[in-house]
């Protein structure tokens, strides 16, 4: 496992951490012993930084994680976000009562009195011209309750926005192979603003996995079966916003890029690599060997550039046209 700096946090994280949604709920069936046996193995191949939600799963990710602290010793990061648990979503609903109360609940799920870095779970728009929103952030660190904190975005003007409040360290955003705006003008404002960057779905839902063929069905309280045209929340969260044949069909076309012996879970995260801005990809996994082949990623040698190359055109005709423009 290599290390990348996280923005100005002065920490240093790996390059393929651990995405928590999966083992919390809304993707079907999950076994905490297999969750936590996951958890275990990405410690164990040096991950040292987990992505979390209050959401997820009600609580029950933070949780687990919380489990993995009592039973390791190892030194690790976890990062939560908060404002999904307003109902409805609201701006307003952004304010210093709500967020310290789900700070206050999350330390609680977490066992632990600092929250690493506390993420803004995807607010509307508006929230990223609410100053007043990033003064209770500061407050919060000043009271000790949050180390960091960053956010987590839909869209990449909001990230550009965002990043204007000089408290913000972090921002996560949707970036993969059927996702690539955020490189064009954010990342590289990013870089200038030393923003560390948390590329989220970067398995695209599990599509880009390979694995995922016509036939696989999915279970009612998964959100590749309720979500696809984005019912429950941004469509953009569920395969990336990509029509699941679409999908498909870019993913038999990638095969030819998979190096010898790797397998296209591992291109999939290779490619991100590839990207110096990108501090880390989070790849959400259930089982301890989907986390063993993804960690692998990091191993691999660098892209060619005629492979990212290819990889790109491929984005170019069969995607761009699709979903560049939403996001
Ligand atoms: N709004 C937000 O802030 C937001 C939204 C979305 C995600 N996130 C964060 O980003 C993380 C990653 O995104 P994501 O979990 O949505 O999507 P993802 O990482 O693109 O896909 C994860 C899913 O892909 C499958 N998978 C993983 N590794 C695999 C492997 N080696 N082989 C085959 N299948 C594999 C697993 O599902 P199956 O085994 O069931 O197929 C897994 O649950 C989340 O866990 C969460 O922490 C945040």
């Amino acid at each position: 496992m290599k290390y990348r700096k996280l923005g100005r946090t002065g920490w240093k994280v790996s390059e393929i951490s651990f995405g928590a949604w999966a083992i919390g709920g809304t993707w079907g069936k999950v076994d905490d012993q297999e969750s936590l046996a996951a958890l275990h193995r990405a410690l164990d191949g040096g991950v040292n930084f987990f992505d979390t939600a209050d959401v997820y799963g009600d609580g029950h990710s933070e949780r687990l994680l919380a489990k993995l602290k009592k039973e390791r010793k190892d030194k690790f990061y976890i990062a939560t976000k908060a404002g999904r648990r307003l109902n409805p979503h609201t701006a307003e609903g952004y304010n210093r009562a709500n967020l310290t109360a789900f700070v206050e609940r999350s330390l609680k799920n977490l066992g632990t009195e600092t929250i690493d870095l506390l993420q803004l779970h995807c607010p509307p728009t508006s929230v990223f011209y609410a100053p007043e929103v990033f003064g209770v952030l500061n407050d919060l660190v000043k009271a000790g309750k949050i180390r960091h904190y960053g956010v987590s975005v839909e869209k990449v003007e909001e990230a550009l926005k965002a990043i204007e409040f000089p408290g913000v360290q972090t921002v996560q955003i949707i970036f993969n192979i059927l996702r690539q705006r955020p490189a064009e003008l954010f990342f590289p404002e990013a870089q200038r603003r030393q923003i560390g960057i948390l590329a989220r779905v970067p398995l695209a839902s599990g599509l880009l996995s390979g694995k995922i063929t016509r036939a696989r069905t999915f279970a009612r309280d998964d959100h590749r079966n309720f979500n696809r045209r984005g019912e429950a929340f941004d469509r953009g969260e569920t395969f990336s916003g990509v029509d699941f044949e679409t999908g498909l069909r870019m993913v038999e076309a990638l095969k030819a890029f998979t190096p010898a012996g790797a397998t296209m879970a591992q291109l999939a995260l290779r490619w991100f690599l590839e990207f110096p801005a990108v501090t880390c990809a989070i790849p959400g996994a259930k089982r301890p060997a989907q986390v063993a082949e993804n960690i692998a990623a990091s191993d691999l040698k660098p892209l060619s550039p005629a492979t990212k190359k290819k990889i790109g055109a491929l984005y170019d005709a069969q995607i761009k046209p699709l979903v560049h423009h939403y996001w």
